[in-house]
């Protein structure tokens, strides 16, 4: 016998769309060039459009960008087939058995890149073919996001998904956690001693998470309208950031035992009741504006979006984790689309000395340790300083740590969440009873939105979204730092 397989098959089902181009033969390529692949790893795309192995590759290599990716293209192959037939799958398995008669496979990934309304049928399908049974290797399934519209729908997906697969064998993605900055978030709590004594109530004033983009929704608008920044953004992407934030250290870093702490997180966070979410939140649409000096249309003027559309571009939530840690810290999450500019970041504010010593210290600012998500990635102390001088006097000034500092490349979101999956570790994936926890918190800000008369705040493109927002933070005394 030979030694431990070490191939893989990665079946796409939705290949044609365009996170295959975009994202996943991008990041196979690169994953081949860094070494990070071992032995063979075979995909094979499948989807509904009439290809064949060769007339998919030419559909890849007018759309695929980036160096390496021709190999990738030219090891591809194709099973034509639609997601609700049960010939479709039977033509699949036919073909893995053929990839894997040639060669040593470890196991197969199965990625779900097929739009979300497609997935039960997916998982159905994969089931009855017999194909999720680990005989031989590995079966694992990487679901996309957005996963379920509310908690009903996620849990209906859920358990239709634990039909078919157990929850170790599945993979749910949020891109958010596969980023450099992200994973340090981790690092930098849990790998040096001088924060976690601080990080409490009794040291931190309140905490921002923004995630600003100056993009509108571009070809998106019919996903958008049933989705809008808090199922596309905020569900997901802020409350995994602030879960990362406001855990507690986990007993390893493996994956069950940092998964248990942020689910705990999300679980603490308090639900409000919908007459309180008026005062809690706030929503906001893009009217037209303009953006780096270019001129551009409003969110209901965009493709596929009703003329009188009222779907959110732009939300503004205040949380609160209700632990001993976290009791009576605000956490503000705010994101949006065309915003002035591309810009994520999270702010730790820290509570003033207790007492002033120095003439105008009150004009200093408070201290703000700022973790740069994206772009600029990088993390920022500010602290008060004497200016050089016989006189007291104090100013602000900034220790700055640049992720350019490592000269090196960091690894794309997509390369590191592929690799895991392929390895088989699933720290960075959403665990089922995170994905439906987070969908709770989701679910209580729509109710009360839904009994609002009043639509989302229309604010300019190329501005930071409503003036409602800057108001839920003076209310309490102060300010969004990223401005
Ligand atoms: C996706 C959302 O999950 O994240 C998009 O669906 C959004 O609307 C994107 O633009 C943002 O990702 P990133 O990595 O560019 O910040």
């Amino acid at each position: 016998m030979s030694g431990a397989k070490e191939g893989a098959i990665l079946v796409v089902f939705g290949a044609t769309g365009d996170l295959t181009h975009r994202k996943l033969i991008p990041a196979v390529a690169e994953l081949r060039r860094a070494g990070l692949l071992k032995g063979a790893l075979e995909i094979v795309g499948y989807a509904r459009q009439d290809l064949d192995d060769a007339s998919f590759r030419d559909l890849l290599r007018q759309t695929v960008e980036g160096d390496g990716t021709d190999d990738v293209i030219a090891s591809t192959c194709y099973v034509r087939g639609d997601f609700r037939d049960a010939a479709g799958y039977e033509q699949l398995a036919k073909r893995l058995q053929e990839i894997e008669r040639g060669g040593s496979y470890a196991g197969r990934l199965y990625y779900l890149a097929a739009p979300p309304s497609f997935y039960t049928d997916i998982f159905r399908g994969i089931g009855a073919a017999g194909l999720a049974k680990e005989e031989g290797g590995f079966r694992r399934i990487v679901v996309e996001k957005p996963f379920g519209g509310d908690l009903a729908t996620a849990q209906e997906l859920n358990a239709e998904l634990h039909e078919v697969f157990d929850e170790k064998q599945v993979f749910r993605i949020d891109h958010y956690l596969g980023k450099e900055t992200v994973q340090n978030i981790l690092v930098l709590r849990f790998a040096n001693g001088i924060f976690e004594p601080l990080w409490n109530r009794r040291y931190i004033d309140h905490v921002q998470i923004t995630v600003a983009e100056s993009l509108g929704v571009e070809h998106r608008g019919r996903y958008y309208e049933e989705a809008g920044a808090l199922r596309d953004m905020m569900q997901n992407h802020l409350l995994q950031l602030m879960t990362l934030i406001a855990m507690e250290p986990p007993v390893a870093f493996e994956a069950d035992a940092v998964r248990n702490e942020k689910v705990k997180v999300l679980r603490a966070i308090r639900l409000p009741a919908p007459h309180e979410v008026p005062r809690l939140t706030v929503r906001g649409q893009y009217g037209k504006g303009e953006i780096g000096g270019e001129r551009v249309p409003g969110y209901r003027q965009e493709p596929d979006v009703a003329p009188d559309s009222n779907r959110e571009t732009f939300a503004a939530l205040k949380l609160h984790v209700e632990n001993w840690r976290w009791a009576d810290v605000p956490f503000y999450l705010r994101t949006g689309k065309r915003l002035q500019q591309r810009a994520s970041e999270i702010s730790v504010q820290f509570q003033r000395a207790p007492q002033r010593l120095f003439p105008r210290e009150a004009r200093l600012k408070p201290n703000v340790l700022r973790l740069r998500i994206q772009p600029d990635e990088g993390i920022t102390l500010s602290v008060g300083a004497k200016v050089p001088g016989m006189k007291i006097e104090l100013r602000d000034v900034e220790m700055e740590f640049d992720y350019d500092s490592f000269g090196q490349r960091g690894t794309e979101a997509y390369e590191r969440l592929l690799h895991d999956a392929l390895i088989g570790d699933s720290t960075l994936f959403t665990r089922k009873d995170e994905v439906e926890a987070a969908w709770q918190v989701v679910d209580a800000i729509e109710r009360g939105w839904q009994q609002e008369e009043s639509g989302p705040e229309i604010y300019p493109a190329g501005s930071w979204g409503p003036e409602s927002a800057d108001e839920l933070l003076h209310h309490d005394g102060r300010r969004w730092h990223l401005r």
